[in-house]
């Protein structure tokens, strides 16, 4: 297999900078920060990448393969694209890109409740094979109307958040008045102005909205009625309950993400789902957290027999993935590292960004004599 590359940006920080470049400075932070101090962010790439693996040069080897079965379809990698909210915002159309990338390069696009492309309009690029992202309405009226739409779009994976059980203190957004509402400040208007490819693009496409939660939008909304409206129609908090109800209803397979301790992991997999993703949201919530590299070989360990272990938060390469599935995932997400590369490469951005991962761990794979991605965790080096 050879993955075309633009050599300008081989890796995903190179994707970054140029993104900064490119980027206001509020949407860049938006996507590059963590919470608090950013401990949790830093870590979690920092401890993915002291992982260790041990290569087998001395056997035969007919070549790697990074076919890997999730959920009853082959995917071209063992890799796919994480939900991020408000994706239009850092740049436009950011979603579509990235899930018409998804279906190209055959790999699993989630799609955010919050971000700005609706269910319909996904499920339409990707042939109903894009994964939907739940964020937990209040009322059940509006939870079974999202339910349905996703089903009725022909989506079969849902996908139920566990980690944003309160609102996140990020201390660049608070400074950059991102809320909702934004805050039009002149500094903020002064940075779109000084970034006129990133201005242009965005007059060119519209004002982002939350696309799919446009029908329960009051009529002539404004961006003050629309924080109030999420505000009040929203809530984070997960409880068993309505995993459970959610469970009874759902026919598709329902994935918890942001599973972090094997007491969560316990009580989602006895209410019955599919799989879990050890994820802490990139380091966006609780400052003091593990890193998911740290928190992952024991509930691979406990549940990976039973279950579907995934994980997310810091993977930027085709190494810190081949260390991931090492260390017991059975797949992987990306979150930052694709919106780096659409925000840098605007359209060519998702191609560039699933291209280069493939090829990347590609290597990785040849250079341990490892064919398949399942024999990964052969190659760990247990200190
Ligand atoms: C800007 C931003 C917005 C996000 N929005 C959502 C979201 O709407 N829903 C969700 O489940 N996770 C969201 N996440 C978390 C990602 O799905 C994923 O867990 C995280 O980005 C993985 O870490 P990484 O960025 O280091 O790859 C968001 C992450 C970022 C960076």
């Amino acid at each position: 297999m050879s993955e075309t590359v633009n050599p300008r940006y081989p890796s995903t920080e190179h994707l970054r900078l140029r993104a900064r470049s490119r980027l206001p400075r509020f949407a860049f932070e938006y996507l590059d920060g963590g919470c608090f101090s950013e401990v949790n962010l830093k870590r979690n790439t920092d401890e993915l990448r002291s992982i260790e693996l041990k290569p087998r040069y001395l056997r035969e080897h007919a070549g790697s393969s990074l076919q890997t079965e999730l959920f009853g379809h082959v995917y071209d990698a063992p890799f796919g694209i994480a939900p991020i909210g408000l994706q239009g915002l850092v740049w436009p159309r950011s979603c579509e890109i990235l899930a018409r990338s998804a279906f190209k390069q055959n790999i699993p696009f989630i799609l955010s409740t919050v971000t700005t492309a609706s269910i319909e309009t996904i499920a339409e690029i990707t042939e109903g094979r894009s994964w939907f992202q739940l964020y937990h309405p209040t009322k059940e009226d509006l939870r079974n109307k999202l339910l349905d739409r996703a089903e009725d779009a022909g989506l079969s994976v849902l996908v139920l958040l566990a980690d944003t059980p309160s609102f996140a203190y990020r201390p660049k957004e608070i400074r950059n008045g991102l809320s909702i509402p934004p805050r039009m400040s002149m500094r903020n208007i002064g940075q779109m102005l000084l970034h006129p490819a990133w201005l242009f693009s965005q007059l060119e496409n519209g004002i982002p909205s939350f696309a799919t939660m446009r029908p329960y939008l009051p009529k002539r909304v404004n961006l003050k009625h629309l924080g109030d409206f999420m505000d009040k129609n929203f809530s984070g908090r997960l409880t068993p309950d309505k995993i459970k109800s959610i469970r009874d209803r759902w026919k598709g397979k329902l994935i918890v993400k942001g599973i972090v301790t094997e007491e969560d992991a316990e009580t989602a997999l006895d209410i019955g789902v599919d799989g879990f993703i050890v994820s802490n949201h990139g380091g966006r919530q609780l400052d003091a957290g593990q890193s998911t590299i740290r928190a992952l070989p024991k509930l691979a360990r406990n549940f990976g027999s039973k279950t579907t272990v995934m994980m997310d938060s810091g993977i930027r390469s085709g190494p810190d993935i081949a260390c991931a599935l090492a260390s017991g995932a059975d797949f992987t997400f990306l979150g930052r590292s694709f919106m780096y590369g659409v925000s840098a490469l605007g359209r060519d951005g998702g191609d560039h960004t699933a291209s280069m991962l493939k090829r990347q761990l590609q290597q990785v794979m040849e250079q341990l004599s490892c064919e398949r991605v399942e024999d990964l965790p052969q190659h760990l080096i247990q200190n």
